[in-house]
């Protein structure tokens, strides 16, 4: 017997009343089927149109007052209701003949639309017709696979994926987000594929690996990307993760960590506390420059030495290939190149100067410094994981004490450009610009206090010997 799957949500129902009035044969797809079938909610639906998609959705838009954002090449349709978004599809055919690069376009069937789809969970229907309201349309083994937790292709994995090389991307994506696993046949033409990602604009590419990075645990999908060779051509900087060197001294052998498994690791650890997608990608690439910074020192085994700085500054070259949103580059860069630090003032004799320095460089960034440091705590031994996590704890007692106390979050001189011009009549020039460096300075270092009084002063006792200074003085943040 067929599923059913309940249709009560009131727009869904209107729109099916409205398909009866027409005389048009409508079916929930997709998405919205799989997750009813799974119990998981959703806001977005795709309906499935017998015969004209768009023209049915125009009609749908005059219902709801809305208006269909139509897409004519395709011959979909999106009608915004309410905070739902209601896609539109045609059960359309198109079809290639020999001599003409333009498909032959006809109505087609249900079964048409359904076999074009990317995983037979994906792939199921349910009517909206009154008499058959909500039963299942499964011609693939949708319900076998989702109750198996698989992603299968509805035809041969070549064609499905040919269709759209993006759907390489979306198995790992649906993996990860329903820990799924990919069905053999399935995950080996992704593998003998993959380089056909190449044809999919980034934009696409980007959406798809954020989503993977937002998932319960992106490992899962992560890992997919690796061992099909995807991720060779999306992210090369993280494949280059993966794999351990050996060195031999003597009898004894030194290897360090496979990077990428550990990176793995730290990333599902910050998404278990997190859903900061930044955050979590600000993690895949904490350690990214260690292949290009490591080293064998004998005597001391393997070192990375600068592979925070490194790794920092390939993110702005990384954000561009992405087509990332550049306003979380300087956040992502700042997780990047401060990572080390806070293990660093783990001493008993750190000085305040240092807490400060490390709280103005990581700004707004602060607590997720921290929440990034504990999650890297990957070692296996209970105790050593206890101690380095209570470290941190009370590096970032000191810290925010430290930063509340000096008022350091968003730290700026307590003198402006502007205000120091007017004090001390200087026109505009790099002289301003290293007075105001020198005031910063001196309140980072704990030689005077973070307000505006104390910085005239102090800058009144000393702007005579900084201008004569300013011509050649190197003036660059510590940290
Ligand atoms: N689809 C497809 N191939 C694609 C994209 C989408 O076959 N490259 C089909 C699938 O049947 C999918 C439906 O279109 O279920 C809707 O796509 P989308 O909204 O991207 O995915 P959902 O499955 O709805 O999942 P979610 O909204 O949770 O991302």
């Amino acid at each position: 017997m067929a599923s059913i799957v309940v249709i009560d949500h009131p727009i869904i129902l209107r729109i099916a009343a409205l398909a009866v009035d027409k005389g048009a044969s409508a079916y929930v797809v997709g998405g919205y089927v799989r997750d009813a079938l799974m119990g998981r909610a959703r806001s977005d639906v795709d309906i499935t149109i017998v015969g004209d998609a768009v023209d049915f959705a125009r009609q749908v838009a005059n219902l709801f007052n809305s208006k269909a954002v139509v897409y004519e090449r395709f011959g979909t349709a999106m009608v915004p209701i309410g905070d739902m978004h209601v896609e539109f599809v045609g059960t359309r055919r198109e079809e290639y003949h020999a001599n003409s690069r333009k498909p032959v376009v006809t109505m087609g069937t249900l079964d048409d639309d359904l076999r074009r789809r990317d995983f037979t969970v994906n792939a199921m229907a349910a009517s909206l017709a009154p008499e058959t309201l909500g039963h299942v349309v499964d011609l693939f083994g949708g319900q076998a696979d989702l109750a198996d937790g698989v992603l299968r292709t509805p035809l041969d994995p070549v064609i499905t994926m040919s269709d759209d090389p993006l759907r390489m991307m979306r198995a790992a994506r649906f993996a990860a987000q329903l820990g799924f696993r990919i069905d053999a046949d399935t995950e080996r033409a992704i593998t003998d594929m993959a380089d056909r990602i190449g044809i999919i604009s980034q934009e696409r590419i980007t959406d798809e690996f954020l989503k993977i990075l937002g998932a319960p645990l992106p490992s899962i999908g992560l890992k997919v990307l690796f061992q099909t060779g995807l991720l060779k051509h999306i992210l090369p900087e993280v494949h280059a993760l993966a794999g351990v060197d050996l060195v031999a001294v003597g009898n004894r052998e030194y290897r360090h960590k496979d990077v990428f498994l550990h990176t793995l690791q730290v990333v599902d650890n910050v998404a278990k506390v997190s859903n900061n997608v930044w955050l979590r990608l600000a993690t895949l690439m904490h350690d990214v420059a260690k292949p290009k910074t490591k080293r064998f020192v004998e005597g001391t085994g393997w070192t990375f030495h600068g592979h925070e700085d490194v790794g920092a500054r390939w993110q702005e070259k990384i954000f561009r290939r992405m087509k990332l949103p550049m306003d979380h580059l300087d956040y992502v860069q700042r997780l990047v190149r401060l990572h080390q630090r806070p293990m660093m003032l783990v001493d008993e004799g750190v000085t305040d100067s240092a807490i400060r320095r490390l709280a103005v460089a990581a700004g707004e960034a602060l607590d997720d410094l921290f929440v990034l440091c504990k999650a890297d705590v990957t070692t296996k031994n209970p105790r050593l994981a206890e101690r380095y996590t209570r470290n941190y704890d009370v590096v970032k007692a000191k810290v925010d004490a430290v930063a509340e106390r000096d008022q350091l979050r968003s730290f700026q001189s307590p003198l402006r450009g502007e205000e120091i011009m007017s004090i001390t009549g200087l026109p505009p020039s790099r002289t301003i610009g290293y007075i105001k460096w020198m005031i910063e300075e001196a309140i980072l270092e704990g030689d005077i206090p973070n307000d505006v009084t104390a910085a005239k002063n102090y800058m009144l006792a000393n702007v005579d010997q900084w201008v004569a200074q300013a011509e050649t003085a190197h003036f660059q943040r510590r940290g």
